[in-house]
């Protein structure tokens, strides 16, 4: 019997958290968190999560909403058990957000006195506006407190750290030698915020660390664009690839 079977006669009684799948909490946990991403990119996230576990660095999540996405990232870094999940939003109030003059919406947030706009490009289109975005604050006072009322319902406070801002301001308040060794991008879905977006978290995405976006390939050319320029064309990593419908992850090579 080679010594790597020997474990296959080893009896022990796993509790329920080791053997109830996960696909299943997850699902049950965001049954009712607003939000646009669906069950098999949240299992997808959790799982590049979990299985990267070995490698250093924190992950970093861009666009939190609601916490769909952070819930599935924070439950990966809770099973592990040495990971920091800094989710970084503009995390807008009611009153930010505007409507244009083709009936659209977009929104600005004053971040540290410099005014931060969202969807000035991509607008919301008033009937998802109306459907999905306006009943939030009919519930909570704002998207921050949304989120943090989705994450201490879900026991992951210690966790995931919600961030107000946007990438550059959290890339200059954090400290020398801060590291990711995960990043998921769905904030501003723009050609020119994707790039930059991309620049900053290659700054501190450590060689074998993970770079996964949102919406990609398939509604958001922008998005598109700037995945196939930065990350597939770039020669800075490998492992590219389309996982689900709209989930594109790739490794950075250093
Ligand atoms: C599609 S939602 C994120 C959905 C979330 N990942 C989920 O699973 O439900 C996009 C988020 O990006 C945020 N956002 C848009 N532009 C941003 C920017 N420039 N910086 C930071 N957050 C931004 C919005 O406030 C919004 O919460």
């Amino acid at each position: 019997m080679p010594t790597w079977s020997k474990n296959s006669s080893h009896k022990s009684n796993p509790d329920m958290t080791t053997t109830l799948p996960i696909a299943t909490r997850i699902e049950a946990a965001v049954a009712h968190i607003p939000g646009w991403s669906p069950i098999d990119q949240l299992l997808t996230l959790f799982t590049l999560a979990y299985a990267s576990a070995d490698l250093p660095g924190d992950i970093l999540e861009l666009g939190s909403w609601c916490g769909r996405s952070a819930v599935a990232l924070g439950m990966a870094a809770q099973i592990t058990g040495h990971t920091k999940i800094h989710c970084v939003d503009l995390f807008p109030e009611k009153n930010d957000w505007y409507r244009n003059a083709d009936g659209t919406y977009s929104f600005a947030v004053n971040i540290n006195g410099r005014m931060v706009g969202a969807y000035g490009e991509q607008t919301v289109w008033a009937e998802p506006y109306e459907r999905d975005i306006a009943p939030v604050y009919q519930r909570y006072a704002g998207i921050l407190e949304a989120f943090n009322a989705t994450i201490a319902a879900n026991g992951l406070t210690a966790q995931v750290t919600p961030v107000k801002g946007d990438l550059t301001s959290f890339a200059a308040s954090v400290a020398p030698g801060f590291s990711l060794r995960m990043a998921f991008i769905d904030g501003d879905h723009s050609y020119e915020a994707v790039s930059k977006d991309i620049a900053i978290v290659e700054r501190f995405l450590v060689p074998g660390g993970w770079i996964c976006f949102d919406d990609a390939f398939s509604t958001y050319a922008g998005v598109d664009q700037a995945i196939t320029e930065y990350v597939i064309d770039s020669g800075r990593y490998h492992l590219c690839q389309q996982l689900t419908r709209k989930l594109f992850v790739a490794r950075f090579s250093g």
